[in-house]
C-alpha cells in the first residue's frame, strides 16, 4: 500500500498547530517548497524516534490555487477552491493561502520545535498566514461544552473514509482537506437555556447522549451533518477539528479529512442552504467562519519524488 502521511487518519491529539503560509511566486522559492516537502516524512520520522511518547504527527498540504505552481503536470482530480457559501446572515468565506502544516502531538513544546524548524526552512521564501494552537478541551469537548468528535469513523474505516485510493492511482495515499476557522460567540451561546444548546447539537451536554431520530430538530447541526447517497450509504468525512483561543478570541479550527472534496462541499451546503424548507444549522447562529480554504496532503512517497 502507498505509505500516506500518518497525520491523515492517526487518533486525536492533545495539541495542535495549524500554521497557513504564502509561498513567494519565484523559482527560487518553489524550488526551495519542493525540498522542505520532500523531507517531511524523514522529520516526522526522526521526531518520532527521539520522543516516542509524544506521537508526533506532521503532515503537510497543498492549497488548491497553489499546486499547479509546484505541479502543472499532475493534479489530483477533485482539487478545487473552498466551496463559498452564503445564506442570510451565515457565510462561509473563501479566503485562499498556499500551504497548510498540521503539527500535532501530546507535546506543545515539541509541536513548537517543529513549526521553528519549518519556518527557518523556508526563510526569505515563505510568508505566515495564520498560525492557530489548539488544545484537547476537557474531555475532547468543543468550547460550547459539548463532546466533539463521537461519529467520527473508527479503525480500519478511518483510512476508507479518508485515503485517495486506487480511483486516482497517482494521488493514491492523499487526502483532501477542508479547514475553517470558526469564532465563536460565546456570550450568546451561553445565554440560552441548556435545552435549547441540546436541541441545536441533537445530542444531550453533559454526557454526549444522541437524541433519538424523530426528536431531532430539522435545524439540528447533527441532523444537517448527517446525510445519506443516493443508496442509502452515509456520506462520511474524518474530522481533525480542535478548540483554539485566548480570552478574546476563541472557536474551533475545523479539519475535515476526506478521500474526495465531494463530502464536506455537501455537508456544507446542508448546514448553511439547509434542507430546502428554510431549516439550516442553528449552530451556525452562534459562530462565525473567518477562514475557508482546501488543500491537498500527497502521500509521504509523492513528497519524497518531489526532489
Ligand atoms: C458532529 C461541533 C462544524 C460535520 C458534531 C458534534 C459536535 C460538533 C459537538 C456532535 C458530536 C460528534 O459526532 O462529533 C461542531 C462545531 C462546528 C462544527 C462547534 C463549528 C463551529 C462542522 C462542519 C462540518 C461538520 C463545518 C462539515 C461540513 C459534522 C459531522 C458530524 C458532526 C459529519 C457527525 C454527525 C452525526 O453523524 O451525528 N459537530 N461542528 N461540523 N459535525 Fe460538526
Amino acid at each position: 500500500m502507498t505509505r500516506f502521511q500518518s497525520g491523515v487518519i492517526a487518533e486525536a491529539n492533545a495539541d495542535a498547530l495549524f500554521i497557513t503560509l504564502n509561498i513567494n511566486r519565484s523559482p527560487e522559492s518553489a524550488d526551495c517548497l519542493r525540498q522542505v516537502l520532500a523531507e517531511v516524512p524523514a522529520t516526522e520520522q526522526s521526531f518520532r524516534q527521539r520522543y516516542p511518547d509524544a506521537d508526533m504527527h506532521i503532515t503537510v498540504a497543498i492549497g488548491s490555487e497553489y499546486w499547479g505552481q509546484l505541479s502543472p503536470q499532475q493534479r489530483p482530480a477533485q482539487l478545487r477552491a473552498f466551496p463559498a457559501l452564503s445564506n442570510g446572515g451565515i457565510s462561509m468565506p473563501h479566503t485562499p493561502v498556499d500551504l497548510l502544516l498540521h503539527i500535532r502531538s501530546e507535546r506543545h513544546d515539541l509541536n513548537y520545535e517543529v513549526a521553528a524548524l519549518f519556518s527557518e526552512k523556508l526563510t526569505g521564501h515563505a510568508e505566515l498566514a495564520e498560525e492557530v494552537h489548539c488544545f484537547c478541551y476537557l474531555d475532547s469537548r468543543d468550547l460550547t461544552g459539548f463532546v466533539d468528535g463521537t461519529e467520527n469513523p473508527e479503525g480500519d474505516h478511518r483510512a476508507e473514509v479518508a485515503l485517495v485510493g486506487e480511483e486516482d492511482s497517482v494521488f493514491a495515499g492523499g487526502s483532501y482537506i477542508h479547514l475553517q476557522r470558526y469564532e465563536h460567540d460565546l456570550k450568546a451561546w451561553n445565554q440560552i437555556p441548556l435545552q435549547q444548546q441540546e436541541d441545536i447539537l441533537g445530542r444531550t451536554k453533559a454526557d454526549n447522549r444522541e437524541y433519538a431520530s424523530a426528536d431531532k430538530a430539522a435545524f439540528a447541526h447533527t441532523r444537517r451533518a448527517s446525510l445519506k447517497d443516493s443508496e442509502g450509504r452515509s456520506i462520511e468525512i474524518l474530522r481533525h477539528s480542535l478548540p483554539y483561543g485566548n480570552l478574546t478570541r476563541r472557536g474551533l479550527m475545523f479539519a475535515s479529512y476526506c478521500r474526495s472534496a465531494e463530502p464536506f462541499t455537501k455537508i456544507l451546503e446542508s448546514m448553511v442552504l439547509g434542507d430546502g424548507s428554510g431549516h439550516h444549522d442553528h449552530l451556525m447562529n452562534f459562530t462565525t467562519a473567518v477562514t475557508g480554504q482546501a488543500f491537498f496532503a500527497p502521500s509521504s512517497q509523492w513528497l519524497e519524488q518531489l526532489i
